[in-house]
């Protein structure tokens, strides 16, 4: 399933405690590089080192399998993940959790 397709399934869904899980790795374990939006910025603006994921641009010429193993494995200034989540998570995490990119906008509703 491609990025963009699970993208839709997600405005129809839900989140389920899983998710909502995830979503406080993402903000325990990510926003510290990437921004409680996944932007790349801090609250202040700031850029915090961590590539922008909100991109639409670059997004869309991604592959979900690509992605999620550079979250296992790292990838540059970003460390592995693998011990702390599997690739299923990994997966959920880029396609349930991660902000979509549509105008800039974060999909973290919980983001702070
Ligand atoms: C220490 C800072 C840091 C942390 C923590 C971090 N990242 Fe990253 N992330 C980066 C940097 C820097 C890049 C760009 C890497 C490159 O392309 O050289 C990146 C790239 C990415 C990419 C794009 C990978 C690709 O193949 O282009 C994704 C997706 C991503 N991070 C997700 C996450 C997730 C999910 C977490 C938390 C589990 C996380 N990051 C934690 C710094 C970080």
């Amino acid at each position: 399933m491609g990025l963009r397709f699970s993208m839709l399934l997600l405005l129809a869904a839900p989140l389920s405690a899983e998710v909502r899980d995830l979503k406080g790795f993402f903000q325990a374990r990510c926003a510290v590089c990437h921004g409680a939006d996944g932007s790349g910025r801090g609250p202040n603006g700031a850029r915090l080192g961590g590539r922008n994921l909100t991109d639409a641009r670059w997004l869309a010429k991604q592959q979900e399998a690509g992605l999620a193993a550079s979250i296992l494995k790292g990838r540059g200034a970003m460390p592995g993940f693998r011990r702390q989540i599997s690739e299923a998570e990994a997966r959920r995490l880029l396609t349930e959790v991660i902000p979509k990119g549509a105008k800039g906008k974060a999909a973290i509703p919980e983001a702070r």
